[in-house]
């Protein structure tokens, strides 16, 4: 049977939309595959947010180009947001590949993967066939196909973005805001819980500027609407500005019982002059009041943030200002980040920070952040913590990972534990035996099939419950 094998860079937005290559193909009759080398369509959906992204992406490419010489048969697709950057030289650069989509062009996408289908055979398309949607996808990027993804769904409440940090290349490669009807999100919600989900992440660029454009529905409104669903287990967001982040918003976060409590504000600097040149619309004092609420509507959530070393005209006096606030806040996890130039951007044309002082900042940077994440960990010891399960650990396939409702990765041997059992009771009790900057590692004790159903060793945990202990 035709099979389509896709490998997704980037963020939740390009996960969003391999979820719906993925539906697309299927609906078409393409088994979802693992496996490049047997695939009759392989698509690498890009992301050019920093320049590593855009090189790792041209270099998997040409390591894709092996299975086109050795089968001229295969289409080799890219789209996501490289591929709307670079439309018009990509094939110029890569003239190997069969065709190439830009972030607005996936319902053509969708649509050739339907015409081309003839041409990989005529065997009956057998929808009910297990393998369909729950084939494998796997190699080097995120994958919509794997084992348990359909655990998780990603859903889309806005496309692009209006705010032109003037780092970002988001913008340029994505357009402005766009917001979805409610409607369609709670349809594309239900379906995804009628397939099992556990957990929904309504994603965006800036999930909590949403309003709605016929009911003024706001991003407060949207999370009680969407957290009240019949059948869902929980729910969480990604990404908000803090700009955005409203009084209201804080409440509502505080009030619904399934809502992961984990919090992604990305703050970028802890220096004035550096936010201001980045546009980012607001001030330190600014992002520490927005924080003291949170902390005061949501205590024991999972803080975390993006950070930016050596933009522009960042002076050590920035820097160091950016380690204090970093300190203070204690993060519970951080993404960090030497600034990369975007064509296209204003950043890119000033005065640059010389290479070797970014590492050395983002060195640094690491150290603290590495201690606000240890002291996030530290009480889970001799814990037992509930988690989501993600699949076999990269490093040891021996092992499980999973992911704790408030993002800690958690690893534990699998023992006999296979699909079979954990695809219905996909929530792992782990109890916690040691902790590392990377997450916790322990024993698997139990698993249920919801968030919210009793252990089965309920009488032996000392559960941290992050729901209820609010
Ligand atoms: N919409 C989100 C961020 C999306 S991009 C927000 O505003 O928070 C994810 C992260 O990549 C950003 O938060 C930023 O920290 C980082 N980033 C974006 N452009 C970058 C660049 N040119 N160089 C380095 N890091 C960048
Ligand atoms: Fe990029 Fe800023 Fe928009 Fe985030 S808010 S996507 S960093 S422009
Ligand atoms: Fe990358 Fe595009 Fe997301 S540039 S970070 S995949 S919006």
């Amino acid at each position: 049977m035709a099979s389509i094998y896709i490998e997704t860079y980037g963020c939740q937005m390009n996960e969003a939309d391999s979820q719906y290559i993925a539906d697309r193909a299927s609906a078409s009759g393409y088994a979802v595959t693992d496996d490049a080398a047997a695939a009759n369509v392989v698509v690498i959906n890009t992301c050019t947010v920093r320049d590593n992204a855009e090189k790792r992406a041209y270099g998997r490419m040409a390591q894709f180009k092996k299975l086109k010489l050795a089968d001229p048969g295969v289409k080799l697709v890219v789209c996501g947001c490289l591929a709307e950057q670079d439309r018009d030289v990509m094939t110029g650069k890569a003239p190997y590949i069969d065709a190439v989509f830009g972030t607005r062009d996936l319902a053509r996408l969708g649509d050739a993967l339907a015409t081309w289908r003839p041409e990989f055979g005529d065997d009956e398309i057998d929808l009910t066939q297990e393998n369909l949607l729950l084939g494998k996808l796997g190699g080097h990027g995120d994958c919509v196909g794997d084992a348990y993804a359909h655990v998780r769904a990603f859903v889309n409440v806005q496309r692009g973005c209006s705010y032109f940090c003037t780092y970002c290349i988001v913008p340029h490669v994505r357009g402005r805001f766009d917001n979805r009807a409610l409607d369609d999100i709670l349809s594309e919600c239900r379906a995804a819980i009628a397939r099992g989900a556990r957990e929904i992440t309504l994603v965006g660029q800036t999930v909590n500027a949403y309003k709605e454009p016929a009911s003024n529905a706001d991003f407060a409104d949207l999370l009680a609407i969407v957290s009240a669903l019949p059948g869902i287990d929980r729910l969480t967001f990604l990404t908000s500005h803090p700009k955005d982040y409203t009084p209201k918003l804080a409440a509502t976060m505080g009030a619904l019982p399934n809502l992961n409590p984990r919090f992604h504000l990305p703050v970028q600097s802890g220096s004035d002059p550096i936010l201001r040149r980045m546009n980012r619309k607001y001030s330190v004092a600014q992002y520490r009041e927005k924080i003291a609420l949170f902390r005061a509507t949501c205590p024991d959530w999972a803080l975390t943030t993006d950070l930016i070393v050596a933009f522009p005209g960042e002076s050590d006096d920035d820097f160091e200002r950016t380690l204090a606030l970093c300190d203070e806040m204690s993060f519970a996890q951080a993404f960090m980040f030497v600034y990369s130039p975007r064509r296209g951007t204003p950043a890119a044309l000033w005065e640059q920070v010389p290479p070797q002082i970014g590492g050395e900042r983002l060195r640094r940077l690491a150290e603290t952040i590495d201690r606000g994440v240890r002291a996030f960990h530290a009480p889970k010891i001799g814990t037992t913590v509930r988690a989501l399960v993600q699949g076999p650990s990269r490093k040891d396939r021996s092992k499980l990972a999973a992911k704790t409702i408030d993002n800690v990765t958690v690893i534990a041997p699998a023992g006999a534990l296979g699909e079979f059992e954990l695809r219905e009771r996909p929530w792992l009790d782990v109890s916690i035996d040691a902790v590392f900057t990377w997450g916790c590692s322990g024993e698997i004790a139990g698993i249920a099939a919801r968030y919210d159903d009793p252990s089965p060793v309920a009488a032996a945990r000392p559960t941290i419950d992050l729901v209820t202990a609010r």
